[in-house]
């Protein structure tokens, strides 16, 4: 048995992406010739609402090549506190871009449009763009209210700074909150989201906007070696994600809230089940006296693996993990949860 919670990038294709897969038809995308990628980009500029959209590798190199024609060397970008952008992509956008970062500090990745102001006026270097992350990851995979993104953008607006959305998992989001996804994209000059989240694809992640940016985008992929070919059999599958994964992320969010459910009537004070929007599930196993990196151990010797942060675990629910697997799951947390219990009692 092995279950993993690491990522949603953990799927693997389905049968239908993989037939997909194999009858793709393909070009060169280096000339813009290759007709999957290029349906799948025209499909993925509509599901968001924007004039076009670009295929790219990762999730990294959409929000690299964004960065890189929004914001100029020395300046800064603004997003909200542990966006990836400011934490995990910090040293690409110093060596690419030569940017700098100001996390302004939030508990949900809402950046309240007094807060934004704020930093606009702080007398640092120029902001010339604003990232919001949605959902917000290291906020537990928080959903933005559609209302707050069109507050911000009103104060970004006022001030003439871009609106750029890490929208990695965006259907998520709009899953969370019930509303279409463009009640977020059209709130943001441009985004990006994942294929290869949760939307289950293996490869590739798309930026969307208007077609003068996306044109630069495509040019600075090119500059960066992204020219991938006969990416088409790649496209495919993302073609199969996008129209098939957006209905069934509820099923997502339910078997993460079953975990968390699980896990807190197991162990309360590890994790809070009303924190979980999304599939996203946060628990510190501090309170049973033991680190993440030590129960992320245990759990992995009973074939239930998860990230372990300085603090906290990460566990991320997805469409290769089924009700049943959380039941695995649970009853592995129980043994590890008691061991540690049992250790701590004894200690005292
Ligand atoms: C919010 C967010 N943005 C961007 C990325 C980067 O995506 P990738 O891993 O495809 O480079 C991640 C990856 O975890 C993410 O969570």
């Amino acid at each position: 048995m092995r279950i993993d919670l690491r990522s949603d990038t953990a799927t693997r294709p389905t049968a239908r992406m993989r037939q997909a897969m194999a009858d793709a038809e393909v070009g060169d995308d280096g000339f813009g010739e290759d007709p999957t990628v290029n349906l799948l980009q025209e499909r993925c500029a509509e599901a968001v609402g924007k004039e076009a959209a670009v295929y790219v590798a990762s999730g990294t190199m959409a929000n690299q090549l964004a960065m890189l024609v929004l914001a100029r060397p020395g300046h800064r970008v603004v997003c909200g506190q542990g966006a990836h952008v400011a934490t995990k992509e910090a040293g690409a956008s110093a060596l690419l871009g030569g940017l700098s970062f100001t996390q302004l500090a939030t508990t949900t990745g809402e950046i309240p449009a007094e807060v934004l102001s704020a930093a606009l006026n702080d007398g640092g270097p120029p902001v010339d763009l604003i990232v919001v992350e949605n959902t917000h990851q290291s906020c537990g995979g928080y959903p933005w209210r559609p209302e707050a993104l069109a507050g911000l953008r009103a104060g970004a607006d006022a001030a003439r700074v871009p609106v750029y959305m890490d929208g990695a998992r965006i259907f998520n989001a709009a899953v969370a909150t019930g509303v279409p996804v463009r009640a977020y994209t059209d709130s943001v000059s441009a985004l990006m989201f994942c294929l290869s989240k949760s939307l289950g694809a293996p490869v590739g992640s798309v930026v969307c906007g208007p077609a003068s940016f996306v044109g630069e985008v495509r040019e600075r992929k090119l500059q960066l070696g992204g020219g991938w070919r006969q990416a088409g059999v790649l496209a495919a599958a993302g073609l199969v994600a996008l129209e098939e994964a957006p209905g069934r992320l509820h099923e997502d969010h339910a078997t993460a809230q079953q975990l968390a459910t699980g896990m807190a009537s197991i162990s309360p004070e590890v994790t809070d089940p009303d924190a979980v929007r999304t599939n996203i599930v946060f628990a510190d196993p501090s309170p049973l006296g033991a680190s993440a990196q030590q129960v992320a151990a245990r759990l992995k010797e009973a074939g239930v693996l998860c990230k372990a942060g300085r603090t906290r675990l990460r566990l991320v629910t997805h469409r290769d993990i089924s009700p049943a697997d959380i039941e695995q799951c649970l009853a592995a947390w129980s043994a590890v949860a008691k061991q540690y219990t049992a250790r701590s009692r004894a200690v005292a």
